[in-house]
């Protein structure tokens, strides 16, 4: 087993603080109105929260682009509030992450400004090997890459033949990890950070952080001839090194937690990332958070199956196994929400959302919980695409009217799939704008804030919020804690296709987590467990005789009483 870590036991949930609670009036959520609600994150059972960024940005990416890694946005408040709510906290006996955008700034940060000015002017300067310059080729950009965001990965310098990169908006410049200098300011800042008092971090994009020694066409995966830089540009060899540099130089002298957005990485080397002395503490599953879009993008739509589900979430439990810890996320600042992602919208609520629940906490590793899903927040709609803030969105859709999809169902794609979808306010009351401000919101409230809601779920003892305050207590309580931190993960397997069942397995003791992934009842015939129920999303009981009966979205907890498979 591994050495027991202060973070093994946590459980997260991740802040979108412009979209958390608006302290100030302005329509823009800000650090003060996390602190206002930090008893209420608490009181989830929640020991580690994430705030996606709130440095100084000019809001490109809505603060993944960064132009002051030591400044806090205005629009987020003061860095007054942001070490208040460190403190208010740690008092709390929870941990901050910020987010850490490495890969790239913002083109509106000193170093790029400086570095565009050095390029203009023809020289090799300091600023300029910050960044990635290289020149243009036959009166076009260096390589046919094609940003995440859309459109060339090459953006060329005014007056010039040089280009710089971006692997996603041309207001996020890459950053050149090869550059001494430039690694040694990320240090020094990300040092600053942790000693003011941080539990870690979440790292954005690593996968980007290393560049070929040269800049070559990748394959064409579209119309437009171009060749997508995740294509030719992720986890390339020699980014453990810059890993390894990172850790040791600023994570290890602080004892802190990582989670790093890491895409792509292979399962043999999982254990270089994640294991006992990997490049970070975990990363995140995304195995199966995306299992809706096909290999076309958005509007390559794909059935999600409990089959297809199981499958991935087995996968990846069975390759983590005793390598370490994954983070489990249904949901975040990227992705539509869970409940509409999955499933038609006449099953979503309750049952639907609670067997979720199920799903994802008691699996090995640590939850991480995004805003609104413990109310069960589901999907907005908008008419037209000028409604839409999210840059994803808007390319997406333009990507889908350019390769012949009809105007309506480009329409369809992009309120379904846009991240603005969970960027909608949080939803704490039935009152104006859901109680999230009391300005004009920077993204419409969803307008069934009026049923989904904290206040009407808090005065509501068979509520969302409170199944997820009970499931996360089951997970941190004295008797079951060693078990859902520890326990291998065991597949279980029935005849019954929409069942997704596995054990959790602890020093003799066994606890069975069981669901119904589907709207129809099930009967499992094939498989005797009885034991007590530790949790349970109906009040009806699941065990017959010699069979166990499921209700649509059915969820159970059960530990298994000794002898009874
Ligand atoms: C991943 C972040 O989660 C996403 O929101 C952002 O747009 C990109 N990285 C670029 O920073």
């Amino acid at each position: 087993m591994q050495d027991v870590k202060w973070w093994h036991d946590k459980v997260a949930y991740q802040i979108y603080p412009a979209s958390f609670r608006d302290v100030n009036g302005d329509g823009f959520g800000d650090l003060k109105g996390i602190t206002e609600r930090l008893d209420y994150i608490r009181e989830l059972g929640v020991d580690l929260i994430w705030v996606s960024p709130v440095y100084r940005s000019p809001m490109a990416d809505k603060g993944y682009d960064i132009s002051d890694y030591y400044g806090i946005d205005p629009r987020f408040g003061s860095m007054e509030d942001m070490e208040e709510l460190i403190e208010e906290a740690g008092k709390r006996e929870m941990k901050l992450l910020m987010d850490l955008v490495i890969n790239h700034s913002s083109d509106e940060h000193e170093w790029f400004r400086k570095a565009l000015l050095e390029v203009k002017q023809g020289k090799e300067g300091r600023y300029a090997g910050y960044y990635i310059f290289r020149d243009g080729r036959d009166g076009g950009p260096p390589s046919n890459w094609r940003s995440i965001f859309g459109g060339s990965a090459w953006e060329r310098v005014d007056g010039t033949n040089r280009y710089y990169l971006h692997t996603f908006l041309k207001k996020q410049p890459d950053l050149n990890w090869d550059d001494e200098a430039l690694r040694e300011e990320i240090y020094c800042m990300v040092n600053w950070w942790l000693d003011k008092g941080l539990g870690g971090f979440r790292l954005d994009a690593i996968a980007y952080m290393k560049k070929p020694e040269v800049f070559m066409d990748g394959p064409a995966d579209g119309d437009d001839g171009m060749c997508n830089v995740y294509q030719v540009c992720q986890n390339l060899p020699g980014i453990e090194n810059i890993f390894e540099e990172l850790k040791w130089r600023t994570f290890r002298l602080h004892d802190c937690f990582t989670v790093a957005e890491a895409n792509g990485v292979a399962s043999e080397r999982l254990t270089e990332f994640m294991g006992e002395d990997g490049h970070f503490s975990t990363i995140f599953d995304f195995n199966y958070i995306e299992l809706d879009i096909g290999e076309n993008g958005w509007h390559d739509k794909k059935p999600v199956t409990a089959a297809r589900v199981r499958r991935a979430l087995f996968a990846s439990q069975k390759e983590a196994g005793e390598i370490g810890f994954l983070s489990n996320v249904l949901e975040n600042h990227d992705q539509n929400r869970v409940q509409s992602r999955f499933f038609p919208r006449e099953d979503q609520g309750f049952e639907c959302g609670s067997m979720l629940a199920v799903l994802q906490l008691f699996l090995r590793g640590i939850p991480f919980i995004y805003q609104g899903q413990e109310i069960g927040m589901t999907n907005d709609c908008r008419s037209r695409i000028e409604e839409f803030d999210d840059v994803a969105t808007i390319d997406q859709y333009q990507r889908a009217l350019a390769a012949g999809v009809p105007q309506k169902l480009a329409m369809e794609t992009a309120n379904f799939r846009s991240r603005d979808n969970a960027r909608t306010p949080m939803q704490w009351d039935d009152t104006a704008n859901a109680g999230f401000t009391d300005g004009m919101p920077w993204l419409p409230v969803n307008p069934n804030y009026i049923t989904v809601n904290v206040k009407t779920e808090e005065a509501d003892a068979g509520s969302l919020l409170h199944f997820y305050r009970r499931a996360i207590a089951l997970r941190k309580s004295e008797q079951y804690r060693e078990i859902f931190v520890y326990g291998a993960f065991e597949p279980v397997m029935f005849s019954n296709d929409n069942i997704i069942a596995y054990k959790r397995v602890w020093n003799g003791r066994e606890v069975l987590v069981c669901v119904n992934f589907g709207g129809k009842r099930e009967t499992i015939q094939d498989g005797a467990f009885s034991g007590t129920i530790l949790l349970n999303n109906y009040d009806e009981a699941v065990q017959g005789q010699k069979e166990f009966l499921l209700k649509p979205y059915q969820a159970v907890v059960m530990e298994i009483s000794e002898g009874t498979e």
